[in-house]
């Protein structure tokens, strides 16, 4: 079944120059990039991306990792994967999510890390189920910037928005 997941490719991947070595790795599933964009994290977005983590006693230290405060990279590359079974496929090559506990030769346990203040630095966010990729999907992504029409959209008139152009 062809299904849809988000990728964050993480502040401290970004510092790391790891992009290459992430998409090269995620091209060995076959899937499609059907969305991507270097995008700054601001706290409402972090805060719905982890709600389910609120009450962790790291969400505070979740919510500066996912924002670059760590790393001085005030940005995440966002993408979509699109394609048989994609969820699975892009969790499997990202390995566990504690990067002690993933497979070596995974994106996070070759990648990632674990600080002394015990936060998991694990270079890449994947979807964990379709629900959970449905939420986020439409969190980091408005409909006009995915390729595919991924789920109903409606269209709604705005008026007297306030957009930059260029000059
Ligand atoms: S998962 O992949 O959603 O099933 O993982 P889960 O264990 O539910 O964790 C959800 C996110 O919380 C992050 N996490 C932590 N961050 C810092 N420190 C600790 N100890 C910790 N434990 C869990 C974890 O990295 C998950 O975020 P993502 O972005 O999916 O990696």
């Amino acid at each position: 079944m062809n299904e849809q997941t988000l990728v964050l490719i993480k502040p401290d991947g970004l510092k790391k120059s790891l992009t290459g070595n992430v998409l090269t790795r995620l091209s060995e599933t076959k899937l499609e990039i059907v969305a991507a964009k270097i995008t700054r994290v601001s706290r409402k977005l972090a805060e719905e991306h982890y709600y389910q983590m609120r009450d962790k006693p790291f969400f505070e230290e979740l919510i500066k990792y996912i924002r670059g405060e760590l790393h001085e990279r005030r940005k995440v590359m966002a993408m979509v994967y699109w394609g048989e079974g994609a969820i699975n496929k892009v969790r499997e090559l990202a390995g566990a999510t504690n990067p002690e506990e993933a497979d070596p030769v995974s994106i996070r346990g070759a990648y990632g890390r674990i600080t002394t203040r015990g936060v998991y630095e694990n270079v890449i966010h994947t979807s964990r189920n379709t629900e959970e990729a449905e939420r986020e999907i439409k969190l980091w992504f408005a409909p006009e910037e995915i390729i595919l029409d991924l789920y109903p959209t409606k269209t709604e008139l705005r008026k007297e928005q306030k957009v930059s152009v260029w000059a």
